[in-house]
């Protein structure tokens, strides 16, 4: 691998660099194959190479890849009917080309809200304590953790941080005018919000006009076994934020609300969101997950992946605390012994690819076609490496 450097050092990288993939296998410059239980980040609904998706990308790449959204782009619009039929919401969508754009978007829209929806200008957005909603200076700002705001200042005003959804409520002042939240807190340890108390801050903000802001970039596109998580939680969000999963690797991003008049012509746009290559690939990767959920195969991967996390943590009880997280965006709690950043380079030499999130949570986020015998071999490969570690704590 040529050293010289004219990358920035932004990234803290593991010392690997995949060439291909097949399914949920990677494979490195010599060739050896790695089990992803990481899926890019959460990006890889699909795996590698999924013959669909090389097809509508040829197929596009063939016709136009990029006009502008000051022409009408027929995939979008077909992406964005799919996106609103699967949430099952009345809404509409705005194309954007990641999760940080999304939120950044949403935000633009709630400030707008605030500014005309009521006699005197609401501004005051609230997030919750270690959320993550993107590294643009205000998403950064959104982003409830102060280590991360350090050198970038000064930065937009009108960002309130809680605690806790419950603080979130009562932090509800005359200048609020949305709470955006993450159903499962996918950087901050894998965490899920309490349902009552979600349904609850739903109720109060809809009783005050007030807005709810669903940051799904990393729960969305049936990471969590439904199409959103919101689902789950029986609520209505105003504004929904997707990303990641949506286009199994092309990058693309989504607002999605029911605030249907408040964005004029002009207010806000993108010069490639939503062009023919990442809505028609989009089209493609939503209707294989449609229909991978209506045949159950996504519940019963969901089930059987579940069970492994489920095995290791009562079987290795000196290493593993708990289970955290839901559907395939799955965290085991690491015992205080064990160290994070130890196991996912284990993890790596023993060629299964895990993450990180929070401080103690080893991170599964596997695409969502994982075939059973790719999860069998990932988590044999898992347990030879959770044997050396517990034989050395104990
Ligand atoms: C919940 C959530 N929101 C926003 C983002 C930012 O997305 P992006 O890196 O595509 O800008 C992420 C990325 O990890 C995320 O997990």
């Amino acid at each position: 691998m040529d050293k010289t450097n004219y990358l920035l050092p932004l990234y803290n990288r593991l010392d690997i660099s995949f060439v291909k993939g097949k399914k949920s296998i990677l494979y490195d410059e010599k060739g050896k194959d790695y089990v992803d239980f990481s899926s890019g980040i959460g990006v890889n609904s699909l795996g590698y190479c999924n013959k669909k998706v090389i097809k509508t990308i040829k197929k596009q790449a063939n016709k136009i890849l990029h006009s502008s959204n000051i022409y009408h782009i027929k995939p979008q619009k077909e992406c964005a009917k799919k996106i609103v039929a699967l949430s099952t919401y009345d809404m509409q969508c705005f194309f954007c080309n990641s999760g940080a754009e999304a939120n950044e978007s949403a935000i633009k829209l709630a400030r707008k809200y605030g500014n005309i929806a009521f006699n005197k200008t609401k501004y005051k957005i609230i997030t919750i304590r270690n959320s993550f909603h993107g590294r643009t200076i205000t998403t950064l700002k959104a982003t409830a953790q102060d280590d991360k705001h350090k050198y970038f200042g000064p930065y937009p005003d009108g960002f309130v941080y809680a605690d806790n959804i419950n603080e979130a409520i009562s932090l509800i002042d005359e200048d609020t005018v949305a709470v955006m939240i993450e159903l499962i807190q996918g950087e901050g340890g894998v965490f899920m919000q309490d349902k009552a108390q979600v349904r609850e801050l739903s109720k109060i903000l809809k009783k005050n006009k007030l807005l709810l802001i669903v940051d799904e970039v990393q729960t969305g596109v049936y990471r969590s076994g439904n199409f959103l998580m919101s689902q789950h939680y029986e609520i209505t969000p105003n504004i929904i934020t997707l990303a990641k999963g949506l286009a199994t690797g092309i990058p693309i991003g989504v607002m999605m609300t029911n605030l249907k008049n408040i964005f004029a012509k002009g207010d806000h746009g993108s010069t490639f969101g939503g062009n023919h290559l990442s809505t028609s690939v989009s089209n493609t990767v939503l209707n294989i997950l449609e229909q991978y959920k209506n045949s159950g195969k996504l519940e019963s991967n969901i089930k059987y992946f579940n069970k492994y996390i489920d095995y290791f943590i009562k079987k290795y009880p000196s290493l593993f605390l708990s289970k955290t997280g839901f559907g395939l965006m799955l965290g085991i709690t690491l015992k205080e012994k064990v160290n994070l950043d130890e196991i996912v380079q284990l993890s790596l030499n023993y060629r299964i690819l895990v993450l990180n999130s929070g401080t103690n949570i080893l991170r599964f986020l596997p695409p969502l076609n994982i075939s059973k015998k790719e999860i069998k071999i990932g988590f044999k490969r898992f347990e030879k490496i959770v044997r050396k570690l517990n034989i050395r704590k104990q």
